[in-house]
Order: C-alpha cells, then sequence, then structure tokens
C-alpha cells in the first residue's frame, strides 16, 4: 500500500513514520520547505522517544520520504491523511483552515480513487466539509473521480505515541462506505496483533469518539483535583484515597492522580472546542464547563502554597524549578502549568532557576532571560529559598537528598505531583508540601 500523510507536525509525523514501520510506502508532506529538508536529513521538529531513529531508519530504507509536493505525492497513494494543525480560533473553537486548504490541493490533484482520512482533532461535521471541498474542486477541474472520506481520531500519548500508534487500545474508524471500510482494513492489519479492535463506525461518531475520550479523561482529573483540595481541608490524604477508589475497576487507577492541572495540546483545546461545539448547537456542557475551571484553579494551588509559606514576601527570593514542560518525555510547553507558576511568581518579584532535561530550549521561546536556566537540577538549587517539583521527570524522582539539603538555603519542598513521600521528607528535615496531604491541614484553608 502506499500512503499520504500531509501535515509533519506532532500526530502526522508519528503517524507516517510508524505506518512505515511496518512496511508501507509512506510519503510525508509539508508546505514548510525548511521542515522537510530538516527531516530529509534526520533532524526532527519534535521531541519524541524513539522517534528519530525510526526515521532515520524507514528513511534509509525507503519506505519514509517527505516531500513538499502534495499534488504528486497523493497520486498512487491509497489514502491520504490529514494531519494538519486546528489551532483554536479566539473562540475556542478549532479552526479548520489548514484542514481545508488540504482538502482543496487533494481535490486539484488526485487522479485515482483515494480515501482521506482526517487524522487531526476536528469538530463533528468536518469530514463532511472535506468532501464538500473535494467535490468543488473536482467539478471546477470537470472530472468525476469517486473518492472517500474518512475520520480516524488518534489517542496519542506524548512520551509514548509510538507504542501508543503500534500497539493500539483501540483503533477507531469512521466511514460511510464499504471500499473505505475494506481500504482502512487492510491498512490498519498489521497493527492488530495484540487483540485489540478496529473499530468501524458513522463518521460523526467517530469524530466524537476523539472528543469524548479526552473530555473524560480530562474530568477524571479535574474531579480528582478537586477531591485533593477537599482532602486537605478535611484532613484525608488523597494518596490513600485514590488507592481506595482505584481498585474499583469500574473507577479504575488510571488518570486519578491529582497535581497542578492538565496541559498540553489536546485536553485543554479539546474541552474548550467541545464545551463551543455543544453551545453552537443548544446544548450546555454544564460538567466540562466546571472541568475547565477546576483545572484553572488548580495550576494556582502551588503557587497559593508557596505564598502563604512565606507570608505573601517573595520578593528577592529565589525558586528552583525541577520540569517545565506540561508533562515529562516531551518538551511541550503548550498549555504547561510551569508557566502559570512561573509568572505568578515573576509578578511577586521572585526570582526564578528552572531545569528540565529536554524542555529548556522550548520553555526559553515563551520565558525567554524573564528565568535563569541550570545546567543540571542541582544547579537550579544552589541558595534558593526553596524547590518547586513541577514536572514529574524519572530522574528526579530520587535525587541526592543530602545534596539538596546542603544547596538549599531554607529546606523546603512544594511538590505539585506528589512524586516524594511526604513522611520520609519530613524525616529528612524538609518542610514538605504535596496535593491533597493530610499533614496539611494547618496550612490549608487560605492556600486553597
Ligand atoms: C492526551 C491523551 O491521553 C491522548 O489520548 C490524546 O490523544 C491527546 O491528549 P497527552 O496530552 O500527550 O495525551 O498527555 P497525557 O499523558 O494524557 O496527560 C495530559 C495531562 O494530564 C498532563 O498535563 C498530565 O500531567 C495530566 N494528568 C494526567 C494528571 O494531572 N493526572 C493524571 O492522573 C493523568
Amino acid at each position: 500500500m502506499r500512503i499520504a500523510v500531509v501535515g509533519t507536525g506532532y500526530v502526522g509525523l508519528v503517524t507516517g513514520t510508524c505506518f512505515a514501520e511496518v512496511g508501507i510506502d509512506v510519503t510525508c508532506i509539508d508546505i514548510d520547505q525548511k521542515k522537510i529538508e530538516n527531516l530529509k536529513n534526520g533532524i526532527l521538529p519534535i521531541y519524541e522517544p524513539g522517534l528519530e531513529e525510526m526515521v532515520v531508519r524507514n528513511a534509509q530504507k525507503e519506505r519514509l520520504s517527505f516531500s513538499t509536493d502534495l499534488g504528486t505525492s497523493i497520486q498512487g497513494s491509497d489514502v491520504a491523511f490529514i494531519a494538519v494543525g486546528t489551532p483554536p480560533g479566539e473562540d475556542g473553537s478549532a479552526d479548520l483552515k489548514y484542514v481545508l486548504a488540504v482538502a482543496r490541493a487533494i481535490g486539484q490533484n488526485m487522479t485515482d480513487y483515494i480515501v482521506v482520512v482526517t487524522k487531526s482533532t476536528v469538530p463533528v461535521g468536518t469530514a463532511k466539509k472535506v468532501r464538500e471541498a473535494i467535490e468543488q474542486e473536482l467539478e471546477a477541474r470537470g472530472v468525476n473521480i469517486a473518492f472517500d472520506v474518512a475520520s480516524n481520531p488518534e489517542f496519542l500519548k506524548e512520551g509514548a505515541a509510538i507504542d501508543d500508534f503500534l500497539k493500539p487500545d483501540r483503533i477507531v474508524v469512521g466511514v460511510s462506505s464499504k471500499r473505505a471500510e475494506e481500504v482502512m482494513s487492510k491498512l490498519y492489519k498489521p497493527f492488530l496483533m495484540n487483540g485489540h479492535p478496529l473499530i468501524f463506525m458513522d463518521i460523526p461518531s467517530a469524530e466524537m469518539t476523539k472528543y469524548a475520550a479526552n473530555a473524560m479523561l480530562a474530568t477524571k482529573i479535574s474531579f480528582m483535583n478537586d477531591i485533593a483540595n477537599l482532602c486537605e481541608i478535611m484532613g484525608a490524604d488523597v494518596n490513600m484515597v485514590r488507592k481506595g477508589i482505584g481498585s474499583d475497576a469500574r473507577i479504575g487507577n488510571k488518570f486519578i492522580y491529582p497535581g497542578i492541572g492538565y496541559g498540553g495540546s489536546c485536553f485543554p483545546k479539546d474541552v474548550k472546542a467541545l464545551i463551543k461545539t455543544a453551545h453552537e448547537n443548544g446544548y450546555d456542557m454544564r460538567v466540562l464547563k466546571s472541568v475547565e475551571e477546576v483545572n484553572e484553579n488548580q495550576k494556582s494551588v502551588l503557587f497559593n502554597k508557596i505564598n502563604n509559606h512565606f507570608n505573601g514576601d517573595l520578593a528577592g527570593k529565589t525558586f528552583a524549578i525541577w520540569g517545565l514542560s506540561f508533562k515529562p518525555k516531551t518538551d511541550d510547553m503548550r498549555e504547561a502549568p510551569s508557566l502559570v507558576i512561573i509568572e505568578k511568581l515573576l509578578a511577586k518579584g521572585a526570582k526564578v532557576r528552572a531545569y528540565d532535561p529536554v524542555a529548556m530550549k522550548e520553555a526559553s521561546h515563551t520565558l525567554g532571560d524573564t528565568i535563569e536556566y541550570g545546567k543540571d537540577e542541582y544547579e537550579t538549587l544552589i541558595d534558593a529559598d526553596a524547590l518547586l517539583l513541577v514536572t514529574e521527570w524519572p530522574e528526579f524522582r530520587s535525587p541526592n537528598f543530602t545534596v539538596v539539603s546542603k544547596l538549599l538555603k531554607e529546606k523546603v519542598i512544594f511538590d505539585g505531583r506528589n512524586i516524594y513521600d511526604a513522611a520520609d521528607m519530613q524525616d529528612k528535615g524538609f518542610t514538605y508540601y504535596g496535593i491533597g496531604l493530610k499533614q496539611q491541614v494547618a496550612q490549608v484553608n487560605e492556600a486553597i
């Protein structure tokens, strides 16, 4: 089989590379000439564990190629994936201009039957717009070429995207013809080895599935953050509560970790877009509106604890921050809670010295020289007034605490991800703050 993947961002690049990995002939297309040149030289626009090696290997085997020429690349392809960006417009709805521009370009260039698949996260009803855009172009050319449109949402997690793609929990495909179903079945056959299902459905249901999945996960997180805040007030320990409820299979033990709010490119954007779509169609997503509100509030919880601990006097103090990206194993800074915490600290006249294993370059695009960047995690601690654990990178899990306490001016740790054990930290002589923990009952009322 031959496929074209349009858009070499995160989703497009992982999709194209993983299809090449199982032996499919893939061309990845982008209008950004520099990006394509870089990819040809093995330079990737994003960091994702294992992806670079896989790109280089498949390019060498000539199963994966890169091009700016959409026209030639889709001719002879069985499937064209649209994986371009859908940035949120000012009102929170997904902007479809790039998706529809690709659809028009496909209509202008296609010569044979092709299945055009939306892979970008797009609102319900987008596949219909894609179909119309292609039809208009074919009409303008005065040709009649059969094609199908399909919706194939992705469920990749940054940092684990390759595994998620090669061993998916499920693959969801929305189709409206038997012919498209057959093409997509053939394409995905190599990924069904572990017995997980390929689920075919109608197109609007597939489009909705993506939003419903992300909205449900965001809801779990906001719910647990709310429970964590209440635990602090009531003298309960959210770690215990989490274990207690997570062993109920109906609830499950995943995505119930409280923290400093969800970030990234998906949850914030998709929750907003679903609220907006519902509103436009006369429906009020009350649960999701609260999910969003709780999340915004949660990004300030760590700062409030810091402010409270230092009695509001942060001017001239230095804070060491471990982790900047919105989660570990990525350099993605989109909607990262670290940005909110840093902004609040700087506004109070504090200094910030941060270290992140991969995201410092990306973070510097937003933060510039408003903060200092450490060469490793220990350097950030020199004469700092407290340590803030913001992103739970594995290398921060068991630092040398003797060194930590020697370097810090005051032995205080604010742990936004509950990665350290509170009792252990107290034994080691630290004043330790986590999220939703029991011993914080005295400080908590003002902090929330
Ligand atoms: C998410 C979805 O998981 C994925 O299926 C979809 O395709 C894209 O969006 P991603 O944004 O890469 O993936 O990250 P994920 O690991 O899901 O984490 C999202 C956010 O939730 C992070 O900010 C993370 O810190 C937070 N989170 C996650 C919690 O606060 N608590 C949890 O228990 C789990």
